[in-house]
């Protein structure tokens, strides 16, 4: 099975889309379906470029044994269209940029929380704004274990 390309996005891609990116990978390692995605991300607005995670971030990861280094903030370049299969957006706004960008391309960009339809979320919080780091994370997780579930089960 190929592996999949997957790029988390946010706005500022220092607090939730490098979130999703190391948990994703994180989960996938712990499941042994490391071979099926390879995962990054990026903000839509460049204002951390060449930034870590935000500390909060890197903290709450590391509070669940997920590996948080190596990471530096970038934006969103016009040739991640064509190297990424799917494109994930935190919330609405987000994804709006995507599609003025990149055009609407429901198949491979939509909101991560449109993955679980019944979680009571209809974007992922921003701990930027919310200050609660763990309750981004919860959110964060359990859509990515749909996301390796779904990928692992040919239906994405
Ligand atoms: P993120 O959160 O989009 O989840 O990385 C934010 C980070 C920085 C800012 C806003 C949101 N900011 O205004 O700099």
């Amino acid at each position: 099975m190929n592996k999949r390309r997957i790029l988390f996005v946010c706005l500022g891609n220092i607090c939730r889309s490098p979130m999703a990116e190391y948990v994703l990978r994180h989960q996938a390692a712990e499941r042994g379906l490391s071979h099926l995605v390879e995962t990054a991300s990026a903000g839509t607005s460049g204002w951390h470029d060449g930034e870590g995670m935000h500390r909060g971030t890197r903290d709450e990861l590391k509070a669940h044994g997920i590996a948080a280094d190596g990471f530096s903030s970038r934006k969103i370049r016009r040739e991640d269209p064509a190297h990424y299969d799917l494109i994930i957006a935190m919330d609405d706004d987000n994804l709006a940029e995507l599609e003025r960008q990149f055009g609407r391309r429901p198949g491979k960009q939509f909101k991560l929380t449109d993955l679980i339809p019944d979680s009571g979320y209809q974007a992922v919080p921003d701990p930027w704004y919310t200050g609660n780091f763990v309750e981004t994370r919860e959110i964060i997780s359990a859509c990515c274990r749909e996301l390796l579930d779904r990928i692992s089960d040919h239906s994405l």
